[in-house]
């Protein structure tokens, strides 16, 4: 979609990510995710009846993307490369899709049938996914380019059944479509050591990473060659596997969890918006221009900074609900009726600078100040939701704001000085 402020402005959108239905999650076996469902939301409150969807949120994108993308979005992008729809193939989920006619139910395996094509007609919505509840522990192991905000040059899910003593091993990147190691899956049923509480041998795992290996057809691209794919899909397979089995790819690895099913519907609220406590009208020809474009060209509200306009840098994090997003990935329409909350809006009354803004001016943590604001949100952010933070987790918690002069040890530096306040 256009959403680029030099793009051409869409025309009018339906908002579907109010839809009670498709953003609720009902708990059973399977459990049933509307398709509305955030990754942030797969992570956080998914780890324990779903640990493989939660671990291959854990590497999609940054929190800013986590918290806005959606399972129905990525299902109709249908990459190749997706750690969500790798981790569903794994985990033998399947799809309801609905239409003025009636409604189907697939596999989500059968409905990817190559690179960014699916089984979906132009009058049919994906309603929800359908996902066994977990019966093991699973893991998800990645390749890309870095360490964070990469897409996976090869990636491996792999989904035990303890009682069924049964395998789900899905690769990423390797094939046309996310692909499923059936040989490999039959391997782990019939000879993994199951009930003795003995470990793995090198062999064994060797060769179960052979057969994930002969599953996959890669081809050579930017992010690899064909025989780096298939290298690296044997060494992924044999290493998830062998977390799995150990059980440190469990929930907790993934993220502390939470029974938090129930959330509470966004109300609309006509066209207005709140920026920093300030209300706003929404001009009804703007509600398709991304929300950062509406607060820079017609708020006149600049700090969140226009950079790569594709949720790469983080330079236009704003809070949305008290939720960080990048501006510049929302449709206007998304916000209404929301409280958005950028940096300029956080010193208090009488002006003095919230504490993270003081840390990052203390710390040195500014040269030119574009990506200044971004990050300023992305860490106000992190100390709300983990007060103590260690260095990996503010690293982690600001992987989607990139910086192209000071360099990250100072804006590190300022995160730790604005905890300890
Ligand atoms: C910076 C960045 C980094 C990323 N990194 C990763 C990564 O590391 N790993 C990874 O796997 N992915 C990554 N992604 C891709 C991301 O997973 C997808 O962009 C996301 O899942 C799309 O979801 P969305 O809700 O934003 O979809 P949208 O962009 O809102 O929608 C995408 C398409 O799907 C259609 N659609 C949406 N919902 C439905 C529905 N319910 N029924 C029918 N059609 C529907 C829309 O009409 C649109 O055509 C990244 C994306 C960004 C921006
Ligand atoms: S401008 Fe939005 S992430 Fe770069
Ligand atoms: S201070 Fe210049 S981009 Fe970060």
């Amino acid at each position: 979609m256009p959403l680029r402020n030099r793009g051409e402005r869409p025309g009018p959108l339906l908002d579907l990510s109010r839809v009670a239905e498709l953003r609720a999650v009902e708990d059973g076996d399977p459990v049933r995710l509307g398709a509305a469902v955030t990754y942030t939301r797969q992570l956080e409150e998914l780890a324990e009846p779903l640990p493989v969807l939660a671990l291959a949120a854990r590497t999609i994108a940054s929190r800013q993307v986590r918290n806005r993308a959606t399972l129905g979005g990525a299902l109709a992008i249908a990459d190749p490369s997706a750690d969500i729809l790798t981790a569903l193939v794994a985990a033998g989920a399947e799809l309801e899709l609905a239409s003025a006619s009636g409604g189907r139910l697939l596999s989500v395996a059968d409905f990817l049938t190559g690179p960014y094509e699916r089984d979906l007609r132009g009058d049919e919505l994906i309603v929800a996914v359908r996902v066994p509840r977990a019966a093991g522990p699973a893991a998800y192991a990645k390749v890309g380019a870095r360490n964070a905000m990469a897409r996976a040059a090869c990636a491996v899910a792999v989904v035990l059944d303890i009682e069924r003593r049964t395998a789900g091993i899905g690769v990423a990147a390797s094939a046309p479509t996310p692909v499923r190691a059936t040989a490999a899956e039959e391997l782990v049923a019939a000879e993994a050591p199951w009930g003795s509480g003995g470990d793995l041998d090198a062999g064994f795992v060797s060769r179960v990473g052979g057969l994930v290996a002969e599953a996959t057809r890669p081809r050579s691209d930017g992010r690899g060659s064909e025989a780096y794919k298939r290298h690296a899909a044997a060494v992924l397979a044999g290493r998830a596997l062998a977390r799995a089995w150990r059980s440190d790819g469990s929930p907790a690895a993934a993220a502390p969890p939470r029974s938090r099913f129930a959330r509470p519907g966004q109300d609309a609220t006509g066209l207005r918006l709140r920026v920093d406590g300030a209300e706003h009208e929404l001009p009804e020809e703007h509600t398709a221009d991304s929300l950062l474009r509406v607060l820079r060209d017609e708020l006149g509200v600049t700090a969140p900074k226009n950079a790569c306009e594709e949720g790469e840098c983080g330079s236009c994090t704003v809070a949305i609900d008290g939720e960080i997003a990048c501006a510049c990935l929302v449709p206007a329409v998304q916000a209404a009726g929301c409280e958005v909350e950028t940096a300029a809006g956080l010193a208090d009354p009488e002006g003095a600078l919230h504490p993270v803004q003081e840390a990052i001016l203390e710390a040195g943590g500014v040269q030119c100040g574009f990506c200044t604001p971004g990050f300023v949100m992305a860490a106000r952010d992190l100390l709300r939701r983990v007060p103590e933070p260690t260095a990996e987790e503010i690293r982690e918690g600001l992987n989607g704001n990139l910086c192209r002069c000071t360099g990250y040890q100072k804006i590190v530096a300022a995160v730790r000085l604005a905890a300890g306040r």
